[in-house]
């Protein structure tokens, strides 16, 4: 790791401790304070994730680092400092609610900033850098990583908010993608720790979209892969903040679906079952999916379902899946 590089992860462990000290004990930190606990973030919660604020001001963070010793230049560079035409730095998160962003090792190498009202972007994130690839970090791994060996599990979320409120909640096995789409690196680092993997996107048009996208990526690194559905227009933190934690693990965690069974509805919307055409075309695409999976049973019991359903033989619907197998080698 290069010295620069050094220098930059010094200035996140002191820029995120400001913030959070800002937050808990400075009356610009007030009203983010307020918000977070208007979101239902507990003291210790706020503590445990460093949540911090950074003030509405120019130059405040900017002498901060100053006076710590750290090169503007060098700053603009982590992605902390913004510099404007007339060579004027600025703090690039001011006025936002700050959330840290700590690698696998435990260490804040970037920050993601909320707005604390409609301002875009909602969430301003650390541009990357040589420490910080949106792609390769998961969300929280470093405080989840024990809980998600002891549980062989883990959850996947696309907000920062989903998995401290689900953590909160006593899903202690929770990590981010930080949106929704989700990398081979990071398919790969969990393929590491565990077998199985629960996605529990936002229960909108994207987040089903992604969830089927996530499903088929751990699916194919060698996961078992359920999906845990959010109702429609509703996020987990929503849920959770609705219905309380103990209902988010009964009725969304402990509920998953199967891959398998997640994608059989799933493929549904684009067909009109009424028509015959759409039918048969569905329970073609189904089939194919089945014909994806490893194991004889698994394959048989969906193949089984779709018999019943649709009043086709399961030998067809057998031999269309060996078909299918012999074709691709
Ligand atoms: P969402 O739009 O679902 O936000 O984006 P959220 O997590 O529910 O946030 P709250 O509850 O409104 O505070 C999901 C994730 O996508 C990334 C963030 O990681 C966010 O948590 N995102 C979203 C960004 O990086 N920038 C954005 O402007 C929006
Ligand atoms: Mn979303
Ligand atoms: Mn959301
Ligand atoms: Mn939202
Ligand atoms: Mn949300």
């Amino acid at each position: 790791q290069s010295e620069e590089s050094q220098t930059i992860l010094e200035a996140h462990q002191w820029l995120a401790k400001l913030y959070h000290h800002l937050l808990r004990n400075s009356k610009e930190g007030q009203d983010a304070y307020q918000y977070l606990l208007n979101r239902g973030f507990t003291e210790e919660t706020i503590k445990k994730y460093q949540i911090g604020y950074s003030p509405n001001s120019k130059d405040f963070v900017v002498t901060f680092l100053e006076k710590k010793g750290f090169h503007p230049q060098t700053m603009v560079k982590a992605g902390l400092l913004s510099v404007n035409d007339q060579g004027e730095y600025a703090d690039r998160f001011r006025g936002r609610v700050i959330f840290p962003l700590r690698n696998h090792l435990g260490k804040t190498v970037a920050f993601a900033g909320r707005a604390q009202g409609n301002q875009e972007p909602k969430y301003l994130n650390s541009p990357e850098t040589e420490l910080f690839q949106k792609g390769k970090l998961l969300y929280n791994f470093d405080q989840a990583r024990s809980a998600i060996r002891k549980q062989k599990s883990v959850v996947l979320f696309e907000g920062y908010v989903d998995v401290i409120s689900a953590d909160q909640s006593g899903v202690n096995h929770a990590v981010g993608t930080m949106g929704t789409s989700i990398s081979q690196t990071q398919a790969n680092l969990l393929k590491r720790y565990v077998d199985q993997v629960i996605i529990c996107y936002d229960g909108d048009q994207p987040g089903v979209e992604a969830a089927a996208k996530a499903a088929k990526l751990m699916k194919n690194t060698g996961c078992q892969a359920f999906v845990a559905r959010v109702p429609d227009g509703l996020d987990p933190d929503d849920f959770i903040q609705k219905y309380g934690g103990d209902r988010f693990q009964k009725e969304v965690i402990a509920t998953s679906e199967t891959y398998m069974t997640f994608m059989m509805s799933y493929l549904r919307r684009d067909y009109n079952l009424q028509i015959e055409g759409d039918r048969i075309a569905y329970i073609e695409s189904v089939v194919q999916e089945i014909a994806t999976l490893d194991r004889a049973v698994e394959r048989d019991y969906y193949l089984n379902e779709l018999a019943k359903e649709f009043e086709v033989s399961i030998e067809t619907l057998r031999e269309e899946v060996h078909g299918i197998q012999r074709q691709s080698g």
